[in-house]
């Protein structure tokens, strides 16, 4: 009886396809949230999903929280890679996910947007012939000297299924020249790419609505209440050059001065330690002396929803962040000088201004008086896992 019981989840088991999903940065692991959910709920006798960190990104707060509060099972391998320089990160990825691939065997590599784990990935499961799936497929700056956009026109052109959140990431490609008629099977060389909306819109409808009524991290800010401005910044285009980061902060301590409201800044790790290193030691105590400038750690997805909601403007070099902005109608100053969300901008409701002060507090005190239009269905319908899932069932 054991043993025909054993046979039988055997042979279910077989039945279903296995893809292994590698996440490493943190908007990865938020990403991947949608999906293991939309596996969990609906589509469990099909899929199994096997989790693979990189450990690209390891603190507490940068990692193991989103796991946590987003109930996403933990990780069946964690190749603890993080720091380092590109090539010895890539490299190391690279390797360290070719032997976990080689022995897990699985169907699809399923990749999340632009970053080093992104592309570890994409070469490790396309050069020993293992179709890769990108979900955030498409998306272009037209600027190569960012890591991001190197990493994701090579992920997509090792891709078997191309997954993208908006038109303009479906116009990238067909200019890079996809094939967009759909086959019944796809292949590395005749893939298939889908318009499938925004899998962070998928999340941000679903833990906006758990988080109805949560404002803990607002009292715990002293903010309840009052009006403030939410900040990231993270893009090294920003964070490594001296000059950059300056103007941004005294940008934004001039918008403090002239508006009199509080920024709020959860400051990821590597900005932390840019500030430390590349500013002078007065202008590092003007920032940390200002009663309206909050820093603070990198905040959880769900305080961050929070935030977000409740900000009157948001000031950010993420492009995670400025997207979410939109999806809670919320005007956005982008501290970059191109985005690949250019929906955002070309709606009125957010505006590049690189690391430029003059024209970052000409943008806040703009941005603050303008009631922005918004319209988040360009974003999908917040199901694009489910879609995602289906067609890994039907065409790999
Ligand atoms: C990476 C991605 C970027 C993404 C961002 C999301 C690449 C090339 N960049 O940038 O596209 O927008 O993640 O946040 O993949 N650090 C810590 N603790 C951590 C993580 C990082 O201290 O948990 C520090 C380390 O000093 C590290 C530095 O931050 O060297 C940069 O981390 P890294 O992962 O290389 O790049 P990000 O700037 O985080
Ligand atoms: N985020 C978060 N806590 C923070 C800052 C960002 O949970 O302190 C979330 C944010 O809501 C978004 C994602 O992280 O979902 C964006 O990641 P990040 O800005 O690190 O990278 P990017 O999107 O620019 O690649």
């Amino acid at each position: 009886m054991a043993i025909l019981a054993t046979s039988f989840k055997a042979n279910a088991c077989m039945s279903k396809k296995k893809i292994l999903t590698v996440i490493g940065a943190r908007p990865q692991i938020i990403k991947a949230a949608a999906l293991s959910r939309a596996i969990e709920q609906h589509f469990s006798s099909e899929l199994v999903e096997i989790l693979v960190h990189t450990g690209q990104h390891y603190d507490q707060n940068m990692s193991e929280v989103f796991f946590t509060e987003l109930g996403i099972p933990q990780p069946h391998y964690n190749l603890a890679v993080g720091s380092g320089t590109h090539g010895h990160m890539t490299a190391a990825m690279i390797s360290g996910l070719e032997d976990i691939i080689l022995e897990e065997k699985p169907n699809a590599v399923v990749i999340y947007g632009d970053t080093n784990s992104t592309i570890a990935a994409a070469i490790a499961a396309a050069k020993i012939h293992v179709p890769v799936v990108h979900i955030e497929a498409g998306l272009r700056s037209f600027n190569k000297a960012m890591p991001e956009e190197l990493n994701r026109i090579a992920a997509d052109h090792m891709s078997t299924l191309l997954f993208v959140p908006t038109h303009a990431g479906m116009a990238n490609l067909l200019k890079e020249g996809f094939d967009m008629e759909i086959k019944n099977k796809a292949t590395i060389d005749a893939p298939n790419v889908y318009h499938c909306g925004d899998i962070m819109y998928d999340n941000s409808l679903y833990f906006a609505n758990l988080n109805k009524g949560r404002k803990g991290i607002l009292s715990q800010l002293e903010l309840n209440n009052k009006p403030y401005i939410l900040s990231t910044i993270h893009r090294d285009s920003n964070t490594d050059n001296p000059t950059a980061l300056e103007h941004i902060f005294e940008a934004l301590m001039q918008i403090i001065e002239q508006t009199k409201l509080h920024i709020v800044l959860p400051i990821h790790p590597r900005t932390t330690a840019k500030m430390k290193s590349i500013l002078s030691l007065a202008f590092l105590e003007k920032i940390t002396a200002n009663q309206h400038l909050i820093l603070c750690p990198p905040a959880g997805f769900l305080d961050m929803i929070c935030l977000e909601q409740n900000a009157s403007l948001i000031i950010t070099d993420s492009g995670g962040v400025q997207k979410e902005a939109y999806f809670f109608e919320k005007p956005c100053v982008i501290l970059r000088e191109q985005t690949e969300w250019i929906e955002v901008v070309e709606a009125g409701a957010a505006q590049l201004c690189g690391s430029d002060k003059d024209k970052i507090i000409d943008a806040a005190l703009r941005l603050l008086k303008t009631q922005i239009q918004t319209n988040p269905t360009i974003f999908g319908d917040g199901n694009a896992a489910l879609f995602i899932c289906e067609k890994i069932i039907s065409d790999l």
